[in-house]
């Protein structure tokens, strides 16, 4: 599987060593992120990320900025790209199984080495459940993103 990785200058060193993890794992990793701690704009990694998933380029990307937040929300914008930041295992894996998002974004100032991998191994291995429900929910997503309008609001 192929997994594109993206950052600003505060997931530098998260980066690096999530790259490593992951490849040992077999992973094939593309690094669209800065390798440099001066300050970097994190819209532009989460753009590059969100673009190289949205394109097939990547199967699924992971995102590192300071709080996950900005990096994940620029990612969001990219048309196909369900990204949520998480910083607990639980979540990771239910935004799979429910939601099927593509990305994962993680705070590097927020969370730990450890918690990050671990989080990345059940956001992994987790699949989309894809029933009828989950299903019908991901489409409204998709609806408004792709109209701004969704008619089951309207009813
Ligand atoms: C950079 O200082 C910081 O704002 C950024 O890494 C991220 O946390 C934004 O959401």
């Amino acid at each position: 599987m192929k997994l594109v990785i993206g950052n600003d200058h505060a997931g530098v060193e998260m980066k690096y060593e999530l790259t490593v993890y992951l490849q040992n794992k077999g992973y094939e990793v593309i690094n669209v992120g800065t390798d440099s701690t001066e300050a970097f704009d994190y819209p532009i990694a989460g753009y590059k990320v969100g673009k190289a998933v949205a394109e097939g380029k990547a199967d699924l990307g992971v995102l590192i900025c300071g709080t996950g937040v900005g990096i994940s929300l620029a990612a969001n914008k990219v048309h196909g790209i369900r990204a949520c930041v998480c910083s607990d295992p639980t979540t990771a894996r239910l935004s799979r199984e429910h939601n099927n998002t593509n990305v994962i974004a993680f705070g590097a100032r927020i969370i730990g080495m450890e918690t990050a991998k671990h989080i990345l191994d059940e956001w992994l291995n987790a699949k989309y459940a894809g029933s009828e429900r989950h299903h019908r929910r991901v489409a409204m997503i998709t609806e408004i993103e792709e109209t701004q309008e969704l008619k089951a609001a309207e009813e």
